[in-house]
């Protein structure tokens, strides 16, 4: 059967704090068929798993994440800030920015997909893709993963490292030729803002099951997409769009 995959955003941010351990596990527990994460490196070459290059906006930390080291990283609450999140209890503030291995371990047991976006567009980060694909080669227990940016570059060194690695290229402006780009630079598939497709899915058709969909929040954009059959939707309540899916297929 070929239904729309759904992904939890940064887990499912939508009620937990993003990128924790926490957020991932409860929407593994909603039912998810794969997860989103954002990943940076620290001053001592760790791959983080945090949205910003900085500290600020969802730790108890200020600054550039590759100022500091891991264990400096690890003093940082990453639930503090999420005070304002409807669920929202004091044990959260003991969540923290997680490392790639973490959750991988972390996912170990669960057959979902993982979508790891290389956050590379304001700092390179030396050596992130090698290490990345090591990690996903030594903790991955052999799921899919798709390695996505905004960064070409980043994508083009990942397929010359591992050719079979699955690369998706971001984007959030309109291209006229989707598939010239997919066929040469052998992309798995393009993940697209949502206005991009919804506004044009007749022009999508036939690439629906090239294309992931981010971030999709709203009812009436789960259903079009849904009933569009793309290949997967990003969304931060995952377990709305599950349930919206559930519905649709009856
Ligand atoms: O990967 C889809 C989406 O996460 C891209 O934007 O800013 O939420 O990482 P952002
Ligand atoms: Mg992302």
């Amino acid at each position: 059967m070929n239904r729309t995959k759904i992904y939890g955003h940064r887990g499912a941010k939508g009620r937990y704090p993003e990128n924790t351990l926490l957020s991932f596990q409860q929407a593994i527990l909603q039912g998810v068929d794969g997860i989103e994460l954002d990943v940076h490196m620290t001053k001592d070459g760790e791959i983080v798993v945090i949205h910003d290059e900085f500290l600020n906006r969802t730790t108890d930390g200020t600054g550039f994440v590759r100022s500091y080291t891991l264990e400096e990283i690890k003093g940082l609450s990453a639930g503090s800030k999420f005070s304002s999140l409807p669920d929202y209890e004091e044990s959260w503030v003991l969540e923290k920015v997680p490392t790639l291995k973490e959750v991988l371990q972390l996912l170990a047991p669960y057959p979902i997909e993982l979508n790891i976006e290389l956050k590379t567009y304001t700092f390179e980060y030396e050596g992130i893709e090698e290490k990345t694909l090591a990690l996903v080669n030594e903790y991955g227990n052999g799921r899919k993963v798709v390695y996505s940016s905004f960064h070409l570059p980043t994508l083009l060194r990942i397929k010359a490292i591992d050719p079979s690695a699955p690369i998706a290229w971001l984007l959030n402006q309109v291209i006229s030729n989707p598939l010239d780009y997919i066929k040469s630079l052998e992309l798995e598939a393009l993940h697209l803002h949502k206005d991009m497709v919804i506004d044009h899915l007749n022009d999508w058709k036939e690439l629906k099951n090239l294309v992931r969909v981010w971030t999709v929040n709203q009812r009436e954009e789960m259903v079009q997409l849904i009933d569009a059959k793309v290949e997967a939707i990003i969304t931060d309540y995952p377990e709305m769009a599950i349930a919206i899916r559930q519905e649709r297929a009856v």
